[in-house]
């Protein structure tokens, strides 16, 4: 194994942050990095036998966000090795590796290690802090480990025929995903905006405008959060009580410290 394709999907920058320390500690040379948050990438990715390719993914829902997994089923690995990672914001990452192991199963790839990582989730705040800071130091060790397992794996990889199916929990059929519909879009608070334009800059879906003022797509909102986090001056805010009690509901149940798991 000489290169690796490193394929994310990050609006907040946690799956971002956790695949890229499991591939620096891999120390594979970088062929191509694919981020699918961007809006410019051109995503055509090309696989081979000596390049070890990672995925990563937030979970949403206890699924896979769901224009990234349109977009990854698309894939022809020809057999190629990958790792796939869900990342999750210290609720639960129920059928999300499930469905990453099945898609990218049915692209071709082989599978030679999974895991579930832990990131500070999309709706935590300061005064509910949810996962709050996470990856830290500790995940990040973490993500060493899961490198050197991954290293250890390959180098005992006699033949192809060796690369055994994983065990990975979760579900068929997978949990339904949940309705954006009432769970309304962030909204700009004028008195705090300062027309950056960094907002529209974020979103991985186009759904933000700026005009005189600036204007939200709710039905191109996937509430990624990527503006609300991204805001430096705190504009962005969901004004929908449903986003709150939702908060307010991980905030008490979420509370325990949840470890990275490994599938390898
Ligand atoms: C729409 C949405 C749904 C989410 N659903 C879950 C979930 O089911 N379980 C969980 O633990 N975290 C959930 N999260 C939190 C994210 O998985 C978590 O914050 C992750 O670290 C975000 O990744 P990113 O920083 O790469 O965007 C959700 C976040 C969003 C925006």
């Amino acid at each position: 194994m000489e290169t690796l394709n490193l394929i994310y999907y990050s609006p907040t920058g946690t799956t971002q942050k956790i695949v890229k320390k499991i591939a620096e500690e891999l120390k594979l040379k970088l062929l191509k990095e694919y981020s699918l948050t961007s809006k410019l990438i051109d995503f055509n990715p090309e696989f081979s036998n000596n390049c070890l390719t990672i995925i990563g993914l937030p979970v949403y829902g206890g699924r896979l966000p769901l224009e990234t997994a349109k977009k990854l089923k698309k894939l022809q690995a020809k057999n190629a090795k990958v790792v796939i990672v869900v990342v999750y914001g210290n609720r639960a990452y129920e059928d999300s590796l499930l469905e990453l192991k099945d898609i990218v199963t049915n692209c071709g790839f082989k599978i030679i290690a999974a895991a579930a990582f832990i990131g500070e989730h999309s709706y935590s705040t300061k005064d509910k802090a949810i996962a709050a800071g996470r990856p830290d130091e500790f995940d990040l060790i973490k993500c060493t480990d899961f490198a050197h397992r991954i290293q250890t794996k390959i180098n005992d990889l006699k033949d192809e025929e060796e690369v055994l199916d994983l065990d990975i929990p979760g579900n068929f059929p997978y949990k339904e995903r949940a309705t954006l519909t009432e769970l309304n879009a962030p909204v700009t608070d004028e008195t705090k905006c300062n027309n950056c334009g960094i907002c529209v800059d974020v979103c991985p879906t186009n759904a933000i405008e700026m005009n005189q003022f600036i204007i939200t797509n709710k039905e191109l909102c996937t509430r990624c959060c990527a503006c609300v986090k991204n805001c430096p001056t705190g504009a962005r805010v969901f004004e929908n009580p449903s986003i709150n009690s939702l908060r307010e509901r991980l905030y008490s149940i979420c509370s325990d410290r949840k470890e990275p798991e490994f599938f390898v």
